[in-house]
Order: C-alpha cells, then sequence, then structure tokens
C-alpha cells in the first residue's frame, strides 16, 4: 500500500464519530469515509432480522463504491449481530466495535460493573457470551437504553436535552448501597458509541464516581495494526461525510474537531 489507506467508519449516526476521532488521531496518514445509516436510526429500535437485512447488502454497496482498504463498524448495535455475515461476505478487514466487557470486569475492584447500551445489543447473545466468558465472577447488570443515543444525536446536533431523561436512562447503571463503596457499582461500560458524546454529562448526572470504559482508544489500535506502517509523505488527507438520507444536515463545523480539522467533501 503505498497510497493514503482509505478508512470506511459506519454507524447507524453520529455515534461513531466517537470512535472515528481515535482513529484519525491513530492514522493521520489516511483517507477516511464515514457514512452515517441515519435513514434507518436508530438501530435499537430495529429486530435482528431487519438490522441484518439492512447492512449487509448495503455495506456490500459501500465498499463497491468507495473501496475501503478497512472497514470500522463503529456500532455495538451492529457489530454484536453482523460483523461475522460482513466478513463471510466481503474479503476487506473489518473491526467492530463490541461491549468492553472483558477490561471493565478486568479493572472493577468492587466486582460490580453495568453495561449500557441499546435495547438491542444487551439483548444480543454475542453480549451474553462476553459475559459468560469473560466476566471473571464479577456481577454484570446489563442496561438496554431505549432513548440515550437519539438524545446524543440531539445534542450533537445543538438542541437542548434535559438532565432530568439522561438521568432516567442512566440511573438502573447504580447497582448497589451509594453509601459503600466498596461494594457499589464501580465500572460502567459505554456499549454505545453515542454515549462518549454525553460524557460530560453522564459524570455530572452519576449518583457516585465510576470508571467509564469507552473503547474507542483500543479500536483506533488495532486499525492501525492491521493497517501496518504508517506512509510517509501523506500531506493531511482528506475526508468525506455521507448520510443515507441524504439530508441537508448543516453540520459542518460540529463535525470537523471529529475529523482531526479536515475539511469535508
Ligand atoms: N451507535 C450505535 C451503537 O453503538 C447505536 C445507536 C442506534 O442506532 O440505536 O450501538
Amino acid at each position: 500500500m503505498t497510497n493514503s489507506p482509505t478508512i470506511l467508519v459506519f454507524d447507524s449516526g453520529l455515534g461513531g464519530l466517537t470512535v472515528l476521532r481515535e482513529v484519525v488521531a491513530a492514522r493521520p496518514d489516511a483517507h477516511f469515509t464515514y457514512v452515517a445509516d441515519d435513514a434507518f436510526f436508530p438501530y435499537g429500535h430495529h429486530s435482528e432480522d431487519e438490522i441484518i437485512a439492512r447492512v449487509v447488502p448495503l455495506m456490500g454497496e459501500l465498499i463497491g463504491t468507495h473501496d475501503p482498504d478497512l472497514v470500522v463498524i463503529a456500532c455495538n448495535t451492529a457489530s454484536t449481530l453482523v460483523l461475522s455475515r460482513l466478513r463471510a461476505a466481503y474479503s476487506v478487514p473489518f473491526v467492530g466495535t463490541v461491549p468492553a466487557i472483558k477490561p471493565a470486569c478486568a479493572r472493577s475492584k468492587t466486582r460490580r460493573i453495568s453495561v449500557l447500551g441499546t435495547k438491542g445489543t444487551v439483548k444480543r447473545e454475542y453480549t451474553k457470551a462476553l459475559i459468560r466468558d469473560f466476566a471473571l465472577g464479577c456481577e454484570v447488570t446489563l442496561v438496554g437504553s431505549p432513548e440515550l443515543a437519539s438524545l446524543a444525536e440531539r445534542e450533537l446536533s445543538g438542541q437542548a436535552i434535559s438532565d432530568r431523561d439522561v438521568l432516567a436512562e442512566l440511573t438502573p447503571c447504580f447497582v448497589g448501597d451509594a453509601a459503600d463503596s466498596t461494594s457499589r457499582t464501580d465500572t460502567v461500560v459505554l456499549a454505545c458509541t453515542h454515549y462518549p458524546l454525553l460524557l460530560d454529562r453522564l459524570v455530572r448526572l452519576a449518583p457516585w464516581p465510576v470508571e467509564w470504559i469507552d473503547p474507542a482508544p483500543a479500536i483506533a489500535r488495532r486499525v492501525s495494526d492491521l493497517l501496518g506502517p504508517h506512509i510517509d509523505g501523506v500531506a493531511q488527507s482528506s475526508a468525506e461525510m455521507i448520510f443515507t438520507s441524504n439530508r441537508a444536515h448543516g453540520l459542518g463545523a460540529i463535525l470537523t474537531p471529529f475529523f482531526g480539522g479536515r475539511a469535508l467533501a
């Protein structure tokens, strides 16, 4: 590979930008195509069959159009369901985003963690298998949030969202006696790429301090390892943002920092 590699980052909406920004920082030599399947957002409200029928053929079209060297599925709701199908159908390497249960359980001191994801992600057999294989005796509380991804989209788009609505989604993650820091939940896995967009608010509203696990830096390291050595001499490469709805989003200035300041085509 002598030209700038193309990395396609895919999510149902704007959440995958939290993964993109880490990958951009790790691979400034790459060209980035971000695809938000907003025409089908939110994935968390769709059945497994609907998501499979949507994402597998759509990915074939995107690979045909953009010819990426690597695809990041920056969506837990999709990755926990379609990753194996995508790998079977297409030869391009895929990196997925799945709940970071293993590192969370390894780090928890109270042996009590929560996994905050969409209703789809917490129901998946894939997620249950991660708990069976990697919980290491920790108590794992699965919290399926119906609205947090939509709230994150609204906030990033500059609309007001209320603390009360965010807290309603967050509260079930906090298990145990608030007064006993040796046994209450001490770690929350952000198992939806939208949620780090709200991290400041999550930290402020949490009933007690916890460690928030965002897998994006680990995903970026994996992407960089798969791509191999950096390409020398690439002036800052270009980037494009695609919404499957073709809507006029008017988010240019908001999106640019996630792309490391690149102007968006
Ligand atoms: N960002 C997605 C995830 O990581 C899901 C949001 C949605 O479409 O429901 O799960």
